[in-house]
């Protein structure tokens, strides 16, 4: 991965004015729009299911990048590809045949990513890592949007980068971060090894998304380019 990619996370967003949130993100340059799906399970919340993803599917091109908090995931994964997710993340936590959940994301057509909660170990990964686009590292333990970003996810990153590289697989496993991401932590996040940022109030509590994003953009891409000196 070559460039940071920024996903604003709907989670924050109005939800009033759904359409207008996502439409304004995509004019203000987002790479993909993170949609957080909480069952009252898994996490103690709950959200949106697939007839808002097809709602927002409607309203932008950008790719969706579908987060499932939720148990069972391989009951949902086919309903959410038809919806128009593109990316579709399950948590190995609530995934005792993960290796099936991921053949079962690819053979609908779509980009497989597995997330990690903060006390997950990287292990879970190691023989499934060739077929995922993405590993998503959460600095919060999922559930809600306005955390503090715990600084353990940190080395974290790093040892996921490493692992990434030693397999050879730099140009198809991304390495995405959510939770608690914001102007003032994501060159760190990026220095450590991620290319991708998630964030949710980091950008909707702001009141110019272009400028934040831009921002958080040439944030990551300065860190990104100092780390790839540095090899
Ligand atoms: C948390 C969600 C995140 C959340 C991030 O469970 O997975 O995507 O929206 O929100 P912020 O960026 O506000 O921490
Ligand atoms: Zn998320």
């Amino acid at each position: 991965m070559h460039h940071v990619r920024i996903a604003p996370s709907i989670l924050a967003a109005d939800f009033g004015r759904l359409a207008e949130e996502v439409s304004a993100v995509e004019r203000a340059s987002a790479d993909l729009i993170h949609i957080d799906v909480m069952d009252g399970h898994f996490v103690p919340n709950l959200t949106l299911g697939p007839v808002v993803i097809e709602a927002v599917r409607k309203v932008t091109k950008l790719p969706l990048d579908v987060h499932l908090m939720i148990e069972e995931p391989d009951r949902w994964i086919d309903a959410y590809a038809q919806a128009g997710a593109d990316i579709l993340h399950v948590h190995p936590e609530v995934c005792p045949h993960l290796h099936r959940v991921i053949q079962q994301i690819r053979h609908a057509g779509k980009q497989a990513a597995v997330v990690l909660n903060p006390a997950t170990p990287l292990q879970v990964l190691d023989h499934v890592l060739q077929d995922l686009s993405m590993v998503l590292v959460m600095s919060v333990n999922p559930g809600f949007g306005g955390q503090s970003f715990i600084p353990s996810a940190l080395p974290k990153i790093t040892a996921l980068r490493q692992l990434i590289e030693a397999r050879g697989l730099a140009d198809v496993v991304s390495i995405s971060v959510d939770g608690g991401i914001k102007l003032d932590n994501a060159a760190e996040v990026i220095a450590a090894g991620a290319d991708t940022l998630v964030s949710g109030s980091g950008i909707f509590a702001t009141r110019d998304y272009a400028q934040t994003i831009a921002e958080l953009r040439t944030r990551g891409t300065d860190a990104l380019h100092r780390r790839s000196t540095q090899r």
